[in-house]
């Protein structure tokens, strides 16, 4: 393993990775992926905060009819004009979620599991399931969105094989009834911005939800004893956002000159935000590499970006998690019954593919 761009299926330590290459530089040229890395905190809460660092849309490449209406609306592939508009169509849904029944929702996914299984499953049906329920969504329209999810959350990636093309297009034309239906409730108009942004924000909360439901749990697993109160599981999720992030890059490209660690690049440049060298920079976090719970400015990680894009659900996912984990712990003794944990194939995310545990 080379270069900048990576899959995290072939790397077991990618922290000791960053280090070095921060230590190198906080900004570097990749010219085998033709991009710039920025490894600094500094320099990737500059270019998250800078208007002239535009967000890529090499996701919207091949999309169509419904695929390409979702696409195409989503906030978090918007640009200056109208990254505004969509922001505030995301918000006014995200602000009608409501996180009363993630303890109940856990609780239900935990009585479907034996006393050994694998996590990851309840991972990645927690978090689409209290976004649904928290918004009030019909249970019809839940079942018939659930099983669509996992391909709707791949919308994000750039360059997919036709296969994947033709999956997304047969997901988004089924769901996008039913989406338009509930961004009416919603909304208590007909809105394609609505009902694209609702889509977006079950694609937004799938995967890194579910990285952050699984990297939470083993920083639990790797203390002495588990967190004893609701605080100090938000804490731990809050540290572990930080340590072991689900998310460890994004994209921009230039849209105007600027320089980055003292850098002068110029426009059209495509940067890579490592944010998760950026969260184990020393000139922020003392002792970086130490998993520490108590530590007083974890929540400033970048790994809900910042700036006109930041993550909206800030508090909401560490709360979710908080929530889960409490739940699951609340059964009894839990203890990881695998050895080696594989990663997904992913360049932008660190997710388990499983994590088989036994309880009580
Ligand atoms: C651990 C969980 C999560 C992580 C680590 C995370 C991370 C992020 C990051 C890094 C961004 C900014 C990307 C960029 O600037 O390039 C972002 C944006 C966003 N997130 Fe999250 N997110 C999480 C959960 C969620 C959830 C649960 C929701 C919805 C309920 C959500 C909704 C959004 C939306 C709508 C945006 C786009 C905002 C914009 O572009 O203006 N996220 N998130």
């Amino acid at each position: 393993m080379s270069g900048v761009l990576f899959s995290q299926s072939g790397v077991a330590d990618p922290y000791a990775l960053y280090a070095s290459r921060l230590r190198d530089g906080a900004v570097q040229y990749d010219s085998a992926a033709g991009v710039w890395a920025v490894y600094s905190y500094a320099g990737c809460k500059a270019v998250l905060a800078s208007p002239d660092a535009h967000v890529p849309r090499a996701a919207l490449e091949g999309l169509r009819d419904e695929a390409a209406l979702i696409g195409g609306q989503l906030v978090r592939l918007a640009n200056p004009p109208s990254h505004a508009t969509l922001r505030a169509v995301a918000q006014r849904l995200f602000d009608r979620l409501r996180g009363g029944g993630i303890a109940r929702l856990t609780d239900r996914l935990l009585r479907e599991q034996a006393r050994e299984f694998d996590w990851v499953t309840v991972c990645k049906r927690l978090p689409p399931l209290a976004l649904m329920d928290g918004l009030g969504f019909a249970a019809s329209s839940i079942a018939m969105l659930s099983p669509h999810i996992d391909v709707l959350a791949k919308l994000m990636q750039p360059a997919k094989p036709a296969a994947l093309l033709a999956d997304l297009q047969e997901s988004a034309k089924a769901c996008w009834p039913v989406l338009q239906t509930e961004a009416a409730r919603l909304t208590g108009k007909s809105d394609e911005a609505a009902a694209a942004n609702l889509a977006g924000l079950l694609i937004q909360s799938y995967d890194a939800t579910r990285g952050l439901l699984s990297n939470a749990l083993l920083s639990a697993l790797a203390l002495p004893a588990p967190p004893a109160s609701a605080a100090a599981w938000r804490a731990l999720a809050q540290e572990t956002l930080r340590h072991d992030p689900p998310i460890h890059n994004t994209r921009r490209t230039l849209a105007a000159p600027m320089e980055i660690g003292g850098v002068p690049l110029q426009a059209g440049e495509p940067l890579l935000l490592v944010l998760a060298a950026a969260n184990r920079d020393p000139s922020v976090f003392a002792q970086p590499e130490v998993f520490d719970w108590r530590r007083e400015n974890a929540a400033m990680h970048l790994t809900f970006g910042f700036g006109a894009h930041g993550c909206l659900a800030r508090e909401y996912a560490v709360l979710l998690a908080a929530e889960a984990l409490a739940r699951l712990f609340a059964a009894g003794p839990v203890r990881l019954a695998q050895r080696d944990i594989r990663h997904a194939p992913l360049v932008n995310a660190r997710l388990p593919e499983a994590l088989r545990i036994r309880t009580g």
